[in-house]
């Protein structure tokens, strides 16, 4: 049986291969092994996946482009449609053509068919929500069901990405694994060593799970809504004294997951209105040109390609020339640490949290192992790292450690293929 690791993630999709030599991630779109988690549907309901997909989108391309499709699991949307062409799916569906694609591409590139496969999953899909979490994952083994896979499992992510760092690991430690990705900041202590590495039953070395839905997604939202939904009128003032423009239209746009619903003819209406009472009106023109024009996906990737930027440089300039000519924001990287500083203080709390219920102390810890694209923003970092200061840093593959990861697991589980 042909196994794999799949870990779907809200931002990027990878497909671990469990093969003789060791696990290996297949291309996913040309030679690259991280395709985006993106489908563009064109008016005919047609889907293109990943990079194209966002290309088309950027392209001006008639159809929906749909991102952070995993946010969905947990959450009530995935009971709703969308509009994708001339009709509405379902979310299942739309989690299944991407998935089913991934598969097919994944074989393509084997030449034979995949038949199991490990799914990561979060540690919580959602907080504080047992019920909701275990519907989520249900939902997901049945999409992956659906596509086509014979025998399905689940592994948390961050144990996956422990599994990836235990392959380098050269004597008995304690690891705290730090996944923090574009929708979920998990983590894990474990316990790791050579010889665990090879034994088949890994339960008793796990000794805590925590996590939280906070992820790299969020600090778009937080950033957007900070520096660049005020240019479209939010916080500002109604010409009706002690009221402002109404605040939802802005957060359901500084959200992935939640763009598309704002393409309505009701919703450009109801924008009408609110123009005629608004004491800045040229900024409510703004947000309705942006959803007129289906361009709310343009902003969103404007506000994470500037919190990218500013992980790495003192500020960055957000032109926004497409919506109107000359207009442009200009960031600095405090503005982004003072908009998210929540974010990131409430995801190193679940350092702590996880350590104490694994019954260590901080002082415990020797690894600390930082997996995921969010981990390059440097005080979501420097939070982590504060929060276990005494503990070895490693850096992981900050795309692919999960996915190597879940195809140990599934090499573990289902066989390695013989090369
Ligand atoms: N250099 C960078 N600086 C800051 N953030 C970054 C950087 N590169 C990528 N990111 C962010 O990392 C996130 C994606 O990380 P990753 O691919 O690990 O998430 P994911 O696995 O798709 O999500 P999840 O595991 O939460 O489902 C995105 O929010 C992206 O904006
Ligand atoms: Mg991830």
């Amino acid at each position: 049986m042909i196994a794999c690791g799949l870990d779907f993630g809200t931002s990027n999709t990878t497909l671990g291969l469990a093969g003789a030599n060791g696990p290996r991630l297949a291309a996913l779109e040309g030679d690259a092994v991280t395709v985006p988690s993106a489908l563009f549907y064109d008016r005919d309901g047609h889907a293109e996946i990943g990079r194209a997909a966002i290309a088309r989108y950027v392209d001006g391309q008639d159809g929906r482009l749909l991102r952070s499709i995993k946010s969905v699991l947990g959450s009530a949307l995935i009971e709703e449609k969308t509009q994708v062409g001339r009709s509405a799916i379902g979310f299942r569906e739309v989690i299944a053509d991407f998935l089913r694609t991934v598969k097919s591409r994944a074989e393509a590139g084997e030449g034979r068919a995949i038949e199991a496969v490990v799914l990561g999953r979060p540690v919580f899909f959602v907080d504080n929500d047992a019920a909701a979490n275990a519907r989520a994952e249900a939902v997901l083994r049945e999409v992956a069901a659906t596509v086509g896979f014979r025998e399905v499992s689940c592994q948390f992510e961050p144990i996956a990405a422990a599994f990836d760092y235990e392959q380098q690991v050269r004597a008995e430690e304690i690891a705290l694994i730090a996944d923090i990705g574009g929708g979920t900041s998990d983590f894990s202590v474990v316990r790791l060593s050579p010889e665990r590495h090879r034994a088949a039953e890994r339960a008793a070395d796990i000794l805590a799970n925590d996590g939280v839905r906070i992820g790299g997604t969020d600090f778009d939202r937080h950033l957007s809504l900070g520096e660049l939904m005020p240019l479209l009128g939010y916080r500002s003032p109604m010409k009706r004294p002690g009221r402002d423009v109404p605040s939802g239209y802005f957060h359901e746009l500084a959200t992935w997951s939640r763009i598309n619903r704002l393409y309505t003819a009701r919703t450009l209406r109801e924008l009408q209105e609110v123009r005629r009472e608004a004491a800045e009106p040229e900024r409510v023109e703004r947000l309705i040109h942006v959803l007129a024009e289906q361009r709310g996906h343009t902003l969103a990737m404007q506000a994470e390609e500037a919190k990218i930027a500013l992980s790495s440089r003192p500020s960055t300039t957000v032109d926004l020339g497409w919506l109107e000519p000359g207009l442009a924001r200009e960031i600095l990287a405090p503005a982004l640490v003072t908009h998210t500083a929540e974010l990131a203080r409430r995801i190193a709390a679940r350092v702590e949290s996880c350590v104490r219920a694994a019954g260590l102390g901080l002082a415990d810890i020797d690894a600390l192992f930082l997996t995921g694209g969010s981990t390059r923003l440097p005080h979501v970092r420097a939070a982590i790292v504060a929060a276990a200061p005494q503990a070895r840093l490693v850096e992981g593959d900050t795309f692919g450690s999960v996915g190597t990861g879940l195809a140990i697991e599934a090499a573990r589980r289902y066989g390695a293929r013989a090369a």
